[in-house]
């Protein structure tokens, strides 16, 4: 596991961004595993100036989203097909056909569904570098607190925690989504590489359960222990209460020395 500290939301972005471009310059067709939340909104940015820029090729690249909020189509302002179409695929040269994102419109067989998208995971190749953010209760995707490590896409419903936070973006009265499809834990362990973004204070209790904590169902994102290529990037604030700060601080130096590829 690395961790790479960095002073503020902007910095993490910036060094997140750099690391998505770089995978893709290496693999044109990389299978590229995206999040929504704020903390992806300046990522989603920074690849889009890339891309302007002339300097980032979406053309090849495959994307899987981690979920969906159930009963929102995607046409739906609060929707993660809306979020994507907004903060990345409307700028990017993406082909549509490569884009997929859970249906949150599906009636029915969730589970027939669910191994469907499963099933467009595998024959892709696999997720290659999968990004990630964190919920305060240490979920990744919707994989709520005692999800199992195993688990796989599928039907989730939403924690008390999950839905006031999700209830700031939905207008005044209107109710939001009780479940999701998410990727499951085991999904996302099986991506070859992830990254974790964490800005802010509201995150550092499940940062730092995740980073230094046992690895528990009760904290979904310290499963990530458990992967041989994770990468945490995160703020000052977030990273408050790791008590390990100094010790990822040199090992960054060496990083930067002995293997830079992985920071840049
Ligand atoms: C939602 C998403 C998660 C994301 C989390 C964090 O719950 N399902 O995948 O990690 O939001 O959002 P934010 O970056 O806004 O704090």
């Amino acid at each position: 596991m690395l961790v790479i500290l960095k002073r503020n939301a902007e910095e993490i972005s910036l060094q997140a961004a750099q690391l998505v471009a770089s995978a893709v310059r290496k693999n044109p067709a990389l299978a590229l595993g995206l999040a929504t939340g704020s903390t992806m909104v300046s990522v989603y940015k920074q690849l889009v100036a890339l891309h302007q820029q002339g300097s980032l090729d979406f053309s090849r690249v495959v994307t899987f989203n981690l979920d969906e909020y159930l009963g929102l189509p995607a046409a739906h302002p609060q929707s993660f097909h809306h979020f994507m179409h907004e903060n990345l695929f409307a700028h990017v040269n993406v082909n549509p056909g490569n884009i997929h994102i859970p249906d949150g419109t599906i009636g029915g067989d969730y589970d027939q569904y669910c191994a469907s998208y499963e099933q467009a995971i595998r024959q892709a190749g696999g997720i290659d570098l999968q990004l990630l953010g964190i919920g305060r209760n240490g979920h990744i995707g919707f994989n709520e607190p005692t999800s199992s490590i195993g688990s796989r896409t599928r039907l989730k419903v939403l924690s008390k925690e999950t839905l006031d936070d999700n209830a700031k973006s939905f207008a005044p009265g209107e109710e939001s989504p009780r479940c999701a499809i998410t990727m499951g834990i085991g999904t996302i362990l099986e991506a070859r590489k992830v990254l974790l973004l964490a800005a802010g204070a509201s995150k550092s209790s499940a940062v730092a359960k995740s980073i230094e904590g046992p690895v528990a169902s009760a904290v979904s994102a310290s499963a990530l222990q458990l992967h041989p290529d994770v990468t945490f990037i995160i703020d000052d604030a977030a990273a408050s209460q790791l008590t390990q700060r100094d010790y990822y601080l040199r090992v960054l130096e060496m990083t930067a020395l002995l293997t830079p590829d992985r920071l840049r």
